[in-house]
């Protein structure tokens, strides 16, 4: 198996292998925005010196206006006031400053997290786009649709995870980091004494913060370790039942799952009261520091002349010394949150490097834009090259531009292999495929793909607004054309009466969608890609008779001047196909239209007598 068990993907970070790596290769879908983020940098930095020009600027009223001693005027003071100022005017001014500090502050924090989450959505944008591509292709080729199923599920909490740390998450971590320095240098450069008698508190503080927060981790990956157990309980018992209908089972499974979500809840427990139990020593070191600021700077005070600490330097150090903790903590659960990103984003890249049989040839020619004949000219194939387990033997089929073909045949015949040969998912052991007469082996696979549509029975939706999962057709379309796309797809009046309409949020805290609906989803971005020619697998399977008929009129409509091939087990569908291919033990058996093949009275007729019988 292509990803490991169902068990193996657990968003753990201990399974981050090399975090130097992913990180590298994620920053690299930031560089086309570096512009934006030196932006944020810029006002990370801005902000940060803001924040803590707070505490100095309250030392220095204290000291200047307010108990005025021997320090002498900061060069700043003397240039913004004239020296005989009135200590009212003089503390009206500073305390201004102070405000207008914050006021900055909370522009500049507000206007980092908005350009970082800009350029984070577009990145997201560009890696979904890429998953969705690769998605696609792959689920052809999983014969295995469960197992599809649970990869996909897995990636949209992947690119979750990934979303939530570059939606704030590094901002906070770069402003945090910053901070502290910011808070060390500032102190130490007020007076040094009594900055590293406070900074005797720090590594008790970082020591005991780590430690905390490692066993929390642990605590919390126990719990989602036992809730993974769940859910592959649960999945392996629905598969299950799906398949052999072994209620016998039932009863001991309820048991089972009764004891692992036990597990799970005492995890959570544990996991909570070691974070509880911990704030107060937190209160207990900050009350430390906070003492011997004020003991040690008021010994430097008094019993030196001229003292070696001002009042003024000693409230701003009781101000720097209060926010010491802040950063440490927040590096600490950022730093856990970046790495289950990675840990994500690792997942992500492995899917994205998949598929690395099939290549493009070193002469590959980009495949102009295409009228859609496609030809199969005595194709076999096999999925392990051995002839006597070849599932297509000498396929000969022609289609005309425009054209649609119905694939027909029992489960496991080939349908389905053969359309991911179209694709170039496999190359073929004999013969040839031709598009408007360019072999896809001397076409380049971009070029190719991106000129055929798929809809599968399975439509994968990302977590995102409606408005974002019809844009994965074609990314640069506007607003404009995704309402298009949606009106021409039958998909509009659903998702007008949705709570937020296109803005409706899907996914998992998200709204979900029918069977049906997500089909309407994939046809309105078949229809906003625009392919020349459309391959629908298995697209009305899973839906009721009601649905399809909706999902039919949308694809008429999709379909009109397209290449296509359907395959659909339900042969009312394809009545109107201009050639009906019938597949039996690696042959095409029949071929026609509906109407020859039933007058003909062979398999086809059988088949759809049968089916029609029973509808
Ligand atoms: N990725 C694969 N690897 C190996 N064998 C496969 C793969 N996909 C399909 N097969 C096998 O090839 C045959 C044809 O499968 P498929 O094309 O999916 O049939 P259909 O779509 O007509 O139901 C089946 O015997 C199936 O088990
Ligand atoms: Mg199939």
């Amino acid at each position: 198996m292509m990803f490991g068990g169902h068990r193996g993907m657990t968003q753990d970070a201990a399974q981050v292998t090399d975090v130097g790596k992913a990180l590298r290769r994620l920053l690299q879908y930031f560089l086309p925005f570096r512009k934006l983020l030196a932006a944020a940098v810029a006002m990370i930095v801005v902000s940060t010196l803001l924040r803590l020009a707070a505490p100095y600027l309250t030392g220095v009223a204290v000291d200047q206006f307010l108990a005025p001693g021997e320090q002498p005027r900061p060069v700043w003071l003397e240039w913004l006031l004239p020296e005989d100022v009135r200590r009212e005017t003089g503390l009206t001014v500073t305390m201004l400053l102070l405000l207008a500090t914050y006021l900055l502050n909370w522009g500049s924090t507000a206007a980092q997290f908005y350009l970082v989450i800009l350029a984070g959505q577009r990145v997201l944008f560009r890696m979904r786009t890429q998953i969705f591509e690769r998605i696609q292709a792959l689920s052809l080729s999983f014969f295995d649709q469960w197992e599809a199923g649970d990869l996909m599920s897995r990636l949209v909490n992947d690119t979750q995870v990934i979303e939530q740390v570059f939606s704030g998450g590094i901002v906070r971590l770069a402003s945090m980091g910053l901070s502290l320095i910011g808070i060390v240098v500032s102190m130490l450069s007020l007076n040094w004494r009594l900055a590293l008698a406070s900074f005797s508190v720090l590594p008790i503080m970082v020591l005991a913060t780590s430690a905390v927060s490692r066993r929390a981790r642990e605590a919390f990956r126990r719990s989602r370790q036992t809730i993974g157990e769940v859910s592959a309980e649960l999945q392996e018992n629905i598969a299950a039942v799906r398949e052999v209908q072994a209620f016998a089972r039932e009863q001991a499974s309820v048991g089972e799952f009764e004891v692992v979500n036990a597990m799970n809840r005492d995890a959570n427990v544990q996991a909570e009261s070691i974070i509880s139990a911990f704030s107060p020593t937190l209160d207990v070191l900050s009350t430390i520091a906070l003492a011997i600021v004020v003991g040690y700077g008021g010994y430097l005070s008094l019993a030196f002349d001229p003292p070696l600490a001002s009042v003024g330097i000693i409230v701003s150090f009781l101000l720097y010394v209060q926010r010491f903790y802040e950063p440490i903590r927040g590096i600490a659960t950022l730093y856990t949150q970046l790495q289950s990103a990675v840990a994500g984003a690792e997942r992500v890249f492995e899917l994205l490097d998949t598929e690395d049989e099939i290549t493009d040839a070193p002469q590959a020619t980009v495949m102009p834009l295409i009228r859609g004949r496609v030809e199969f000219d005595r194709v076999t194939f096999g999925y392990n090259g051995r002839a006597e387990d070849l599932v297509l033997r000498d396929i000969d089929l022609t289609v005309e531009p425009g054209q649609m073909v119905a694939l027909v045949g029992p489960t496991g015949v080939g349908k389905t292999t053969l359309v991911s040969l179209l694709l170039r998912l496999y190359d073929v052991d004999q013969g040839s495929i031709s598009i408007d007469g360019y072999d896809v082996r001397h076409v380049t696979r971009e070029s190719l793909r991106r000129q055929v549509g798929v809809v599968l029975q399975d439509t994968f939706l990302f977590s995102g607004t409606v408005m974002d999962n019809i844009r994965y057709g074609r990314l640069e379309a506007s607003d404009e054309e995704v309402l298009a796309a949606a009106r021409l797809a039958n998909a509009d009046q659903f998702i007008t009466r949705l709570p937020e309409g296109y803005q409706t949020e899907l996914g998992e805290q998200g709204h979900t969608l029918s069977q049906g609906q997500r089909q309407l989803i994939a046809i309105a971005r078949a229809v906003l890609s625009d392919p020349r020619i459309l391959i629908l697998d298995e697209a009305t399977s899973n839906v009721d008779t009601r649905t399809e008929r909706l999902i039919q009129r949308a694809l008429d409509d999709l379909l009109k001047g397209r290449t296509s091939f359907v395959i659909a087990h339900r042969l009312s569908t394809i009545q109107d196909a201009d050639q009906v291919i019938v597949l039996e033990k690696e042959r095409i058996v029949e071929r026609g239209t509906h109407e020859e093949l039933l007058t003909a009275g062979g398999l086809y007729a059988d088949l759809y007598n049968s089916q029609f019988r029973r509808e």
